[in-house]
């Protein structure tokens, strides 16, 4: 099968190469075929980030940076897009970069293994942030290296670097040179598409389709922060990749009366900007998933294609009353999303068709909505319950009721019994203590390495109490109510 030329710039250079198998990573490309030993190899699973790199792409005539785990993106990912590694950011006299520069005034380095990755998310903050004239707060910068780990400098010296960094004299990347460098390569990427290609990656909806269709063999991609796993933990190997993040119809949150339309290829970082944007009580929950550069590859599609029992996103989707909409090649359906389940893993999608969108309906009046995951750490873990419960209440009593529940079954799941328990009631303690054991009594979670059967099902009926306590006013039961810096006061 033709293996078409990955075109990408580094260092203003145009960086075209050849025969690169569909499943190869991106590490993979960096460390062994261009000795850019820089950028390292920690846990090979997205989880430390000692492989960040920052791409930029052009969207509508701006540039849009994302800091990515190199480790689970396809080298193919890259094709028509510009690279960073920490080896491209000191100027030509070796100058640093003020992202450098600034861990090392800092001290934010020790031993240094994840100094690399560090530094290039520190880069991507700097291309969204500093050179945007907006400063990084102590919060911002928390949040967005949560997806990178140090083990021995401790990570006080490198928020401090974040902030600093900005003080620093500017260094400003040519935006209108790499977008006109963009365009012309992007160009001769498009022109030289073949439906033979062993790595397809179709730029619209109609073209995505034909080639599910024409190749229902081929496996399906889009952050690949679930599927490179895949290859670097289970040794699988794709002989042919659809990339589905290229289609433009999918990469677009679209503005209804009464829903948005969230398209399977948007990133979870844009889902949840679309989403809090209409809820914001949702903010800390959509920051605990996963850190920002997996948040910046992986898409709400792959995460409720994926279906992954502790899937944080799809108990939200429940509870929300959200609607799939699955597309073939002249023709879609709809469906509420528990019923896109059928078991463990397993969902009703046909080998031609795709999850096209997501339909989450707007807030209504009266609704009150809370989402919680509890995980062993707090930032960068994987849930082992989700509990999203949203009430509308009317007069007291409970008018409308969602709840979706992961961690407690082999799917996502919407809680019918606790839901047909709860609806026309008087909301009152008694209820929710009701509810409470209900919950507990509706499932039967399995113990595993994140939590045991018995944590589960009593975490899940509190989290109950928990909600019941929010709407009464309770503000000091969650975490984010605290910040060290008021515990130590
Ligand atoms: C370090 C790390 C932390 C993580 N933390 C979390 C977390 O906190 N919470 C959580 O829920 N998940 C987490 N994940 C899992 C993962 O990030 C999500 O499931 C993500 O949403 C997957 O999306 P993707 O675009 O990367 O999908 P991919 O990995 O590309 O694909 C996943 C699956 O979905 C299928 N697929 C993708 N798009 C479509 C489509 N449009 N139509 C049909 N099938 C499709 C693929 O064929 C594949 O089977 C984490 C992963 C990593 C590596
Ligand atoms: S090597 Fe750990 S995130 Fe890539
Ligand atoms: S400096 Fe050693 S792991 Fe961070």
């Amino acid at each position: 099968m033709h293996s078409k030329t990955i075109r990408f710039i580094r260092r203003g250079e145009l960086v075209a190469l050849g025969n690169v198998p569909p499943d190869r990573t991106l590490l993979e490309v960096l460390r062994e075929d261009l000795g850019a030993t820089g950028t390292k190899e920690g846990c090979g699973e997205g989880d430390c980030g000692a492989c960040t790199v920052v791409v930029a792409e052009e969207d509508g005539g701006r540039l849009r940076w994302r800091a990515l785990n190199s480790c689970v993106q396809l080298a193919h990912a890259v094709d028509g897009r510009a690279l960073w590694t920490v080896e491209d950011l000191a100027a030509g006299d070796g100058a640093l970069h003020p992202a450098q520069e600034a861990m090392v005034e800092c001290h934010g380095s020790q031993c240094g293994f994840c100094t690399p990755g560090f530094v290039m998310s520190l880069f991507g903050m700097y291309q969204n942030h500093v050179c945007r004239g907006r400063a990084i707060t102590r919060e911002l910068a928390q949040e967005e290296l949560s997806g990178n780990l140090c083990r021995c400098t401790g990570y006080r010296p490198i928020l401090d670097a974040a902030q600093r960094m900005g003080e620093l004299p500017r260094v400003d990347v040519d935006d209108a040179a790499l977008i006109s460098s963009l365009q012309q390569i992007r160009h001769s990427v498009s022109a030289g598409m073949k439906t033979e290609e062993s790595y397809l990656a179709p730029e619209s909806l109609g073209e995505l389709l034909a080639a599910r269709a024409a190749h229902t063999q081929a496996q399906v991609v889009a952050g690949c922060t679930d599927a490179g796993l895949w290859i670097t933990k289970q040794h699988q190997r794709f002989g042919q990749v659809l990339d589905v993040t290229r289609a433009r119809e999918l990469r677009r949150v679209e503005d209804y009366e009464n829903h948005i339309a969230i398209g399977a290829a948007v990133t979870l970082s844009d889902a949840f900007d679309a989403l809090v944007a209409q809820r914001p009580q949702l903010k800390t929950f959509a920051n605990r998933f996963a850190g920002l550069p997996v948040r910046n590859a992986g898409t709400l599609g792959g995460n409720v294609a994926n279906g992954s029992p502790i899937g944080d996103t799809m108990p939200l989707l429940i509870a929300l009353n959200a609607q799939l909409v699955l597309m073939k090649q002249g023709g879609h359906r709809h469906l509420p999303l528990e019923a896109f389940y059928t078991g463990y893993r397993r969902n009703v999608l046909a080998p031609d068709e795709l999850v096209a969108w997501i339909l989450v309906p707007k807030p209504r009046s009266g609704e009150f909505l809370r989402a919680y995951k509890i995980s062993k750490r707090f930032d960068d873990d994987i849930s082992a319950v989700c509990l999203a419960v949203r009430m509308e209440l009317r007069e007291g009593r409970v008018a409308d009721i969602g709840i979706g529940a992961g961690g407690v079954a082999a799917t996502p799941v919407r809680t019918m019994r606790t839901e047909a328990l709860l609806a026309g009631r008087e909301w009152t303690a008694d209820a929710a203590r009701e509810a409470a054991q209900a919950l507990r009594d509706e499932f039967q979670p399995i113990s595993d390495m994140r939590a045991s059967a018995a944590y589960r099902s009593t975490v899940l009926g509190n989290l109950v109490q928990r909600f019941w306590l929010e709407t009464q006013g309770a503000t000091s039961i969650n975490l984010e109510q605290f910040s060290l810096r008021e515990i130590a006061a």
